[in-house]
């Protein structure tokens, strides 16, 4: 695959390192939210069907990009609604939760409310001065037979370490313990499939590898979830929604698996196309190109930057979208993204990390900008 930036509008003045921050808006993407828009202006010309059938695309997408059925996806306005819906669901038998240090506030937050509400222990496995490869063994070792539900991102959000959900999904299938990830940091810059990793419940923020819009987010729920409650109870999620003239016939039954997970006015006709857009050109260039893409301007980097001090997380727990870089003693990471900001360059400080990440608007040019900048503010 060759560099994409000729598909987004993004200024070419700039190095942007921080897809992991927000994704630039495809070019699709801005014309299909600019015809949505003009839509509008005659509302006549939405009829019954439209109200399903973008979601559904949506959904359908989606499915398909981590080995599910589209009655499996439900679309949110946020991940802390898909946690919420999820923990919703998680009976408290043992009354213990088990989560990882620094995790997201939108997955904690939601674990912390469930354990309080339910009296349970949450479980925070912390890495502190742990390697990536002792910090997943301890992830592994806090979950046993006693242990409720666990919930943690697929890679860490701050630094990008990579967690072993496929050893941490066959575990928690063996003792019956309900599985939550977040995959906003990995579903369409590294291939997931949710049946292999035997995951229960996978939700996902739209707005960073999936190239869709602020304010969508998407989740997966396996059939332990599809007799489920939802936390609202839209008129969109029954069988009988699509005849508008009958919906006071209150149907009592939901639409089939997670369907009836859906936000209400799932519909959301002006942002919905963004995310169709950014489903189908993922598609297009598919999951295991845009790793590769990626792994090579990434080795470009950890070959231009460890020779003088920086250090990478070990290559069996580093994806190459998303990673830190560590700094020598006495290189403040503050200083450093300020002087990267000067040149144009854009990454996140996370804690104390510099945090780079990577996507298939980025070519040479962004790697050697980042490479030059690092090497003369380190001497
Ligand atoms: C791992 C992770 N999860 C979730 C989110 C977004 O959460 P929400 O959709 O609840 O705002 C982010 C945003 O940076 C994130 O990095």
């Amino acid at each position: 695959m060759k560099c994409q930036k000729d598909k987004f509008q993004i200024d070419k003045s700039i190095h942007y390192l921080n897809c992991a921050y927000k994704a630039p808006l495809l070019k699709k993407g801005e014309k299909a939210i600019l015809n949505a828009i003009l839509k509008e202006r005659n509302p006549y010309l939405y009829k019954p069907k439209d109200f399903f059938e973008s979601s559904e695309m949506a959904r359908a997408l989606f499915a398909e990009m981590i080995n599910a059925k589209s009655s499996q996806i439900a679309l949110f306005p946020s991940t802390s609604y898909g946690f919420a819906t999820a923990l919703n669901n998680v009976k408290a038998r043992y009354k213990k939760a088990v989560t990882i240090e620094n995790e997201f506030p939108s997955g904690y937050f939601a674990l912390d409310k469930w354990s309080r509400e339910h009296q349970a222990s949450l479980i925070t496995v912390k890495k502190e001065a742990r390697t990536a490869k002792l910090w997943n063994e301890a992830i592994l070792n806090s979950i046993d037979k006693k242990t409720d539900v666990v919930l943690m991102s697929m890679n860490h959000w701050m630094d990008g370490t990579k967690i072993d959900i496929k050893s941490i999904g066959d575990k928690c299938h063996q003792l019956g313990v309900t599985f939550i990830v977040d995959a906003t940091q990995l579903a369409g810059a590294f291939p997931v499939n949710v049946v292999d990793l035997k995951v229960d419940v996978l939700i996902c923020a739209g707005y960073k590898w999936l190239f869709g819009p602020y304010s969508m987010a998407i989740g997966y729920f396996s059939p332990k979830f599809s007799d489920g409650i939802p936390i609202e109870e839209s008129w969109m999620n029954r069988t009988n929604a699509i005849e508008f003239s009958k919906i006071t016939e209150y149907d009592s039954t939901y639409k089939p698996d997670s369907s009836r997970y859906n936000v209400g006015q799932t519909s959301n006709f002006l942002l919905t196309p963004i995310l169709i857009e950014g489903l189908k050109q993922i598609q297009k260039w598919g999951v295991q190109q845009i790793h590769n893409y990626c792994f090579t301007l990434f080795s470009v980097i950890k070959n231009g930057l460890s020779p003088i001090g920086v250090r990478f997380e070990e290559n069996n727990y580093v994806y190459p979208h998303l990673f830190s870089l560590k700094l020598p003693d006495g290189i403040s990471s503050e200083a450093l993204k300020t002087t990267l900001e000067k040149n144009k360059i854009y990454v996140s400080l996370r804690g104390s990390y510099i945090r780079v990440s990577l996507n298939v608007f980025n070519n040479k040019n962004d790697i050697d900008a980042l490479i030059n900048c690092i090497q003369k503010k380190l001497g």
